[in-house]
């Protein structure tokens, strides 16, 4: 099963290149595992919600969305039963980062795969995915007269696209490790997040 997600989603990303892509599922399916084994959740769904977690994202197929229509299909095609799928869809849908709005997840399974999508917006990884995603979205890398917007609601985390990305350090990446959800997420969130702090005060230092 697992095998057929993996080729599932290498074809699915074939031609994505910002920051969503397949390697980014490929390491929170990795990492998800590894906390899952340390929090006794339940292996297999983690990995079918967190190699499946980006198909239907917002910004990536928006009329998939609402329904998660691509992960659906996909599932129904492996035979699994419907209550078992709409296990792994609920995971997937409290992942979504939304501003102040973001849900904690309300199954273990679901916390350990939140956490891992949000260290993959940590470190060193963090850093080079949120350019990437900057620049395939046309923003400017940094802006000094640009404030960040703090404490965005759901509805304007979404709309937001005159950012640039330092700031969106400060309105997002910065604050995940108050809202990780295990404790080795916890300890990797801190650990990631001041590798980002050391890397702002270099990148002001040398712009200012
Ligand atoms: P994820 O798939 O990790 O939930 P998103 O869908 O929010 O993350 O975005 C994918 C990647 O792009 C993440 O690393 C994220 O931090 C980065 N990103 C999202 N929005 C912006 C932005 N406005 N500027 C720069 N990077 C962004
Ligand atoms: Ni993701």
């Amino acid at each position: 099963m697992i095998e057929k997600t993996l080729n599932y989603i290498r074809n699915y990303y074939r031609n994505e290149f910002s920051g969503h892509d397949f390697q980014h599922s490929e390491r929170v399916y990795k990492t998800a595992i590894e906390l899952a084994k340390e929090e006794g959740a339940d292996a297999e769904i983690v990995a079918l919600a967190s190699l499946l977690h980006d198909v239907d994202d917002r910004k990536l197929s928006p009329l998939t969305y609402n329904e998660k229509t691509n992960a659906r299909s996909f599932l129904l095609s492996l035979n699994l039963n419907l209550g078992y799928i709409e296990r792994i869809i609920r995971i997937i849908k409290e992942v979504e980062y939304l501003g102040i709005d973001s849900v904690k997840p309300t199954t273990i399974e679901g916390m350990c795969v939140q956490d891992a999508d949000r260290l993959d917006a940590l470190g060193a990884i963090g850093i080079a995915r949120a350019f990437a995603y900057g620049g395939s979205h046309n923003r400017k890398m940094y802006d000094k007269n640009d404030h960040p917007k703090l404490n965005m609601t759901r509805e304007e985390y979404v709309n937001h696209k005159d950012g640039n990305t330092i700031n969106h350090f400060y309105e997002k990446l910065l604050s995940l490790k108050d809202l990780m959800n295990t404790k080795s997420g916890k300890i990797e969130a801190e650990r990631r997040t001041q590798y980002m702090l050391g890397f702002l005060e270099e990148f002001k230092k040398e712009t200012d």
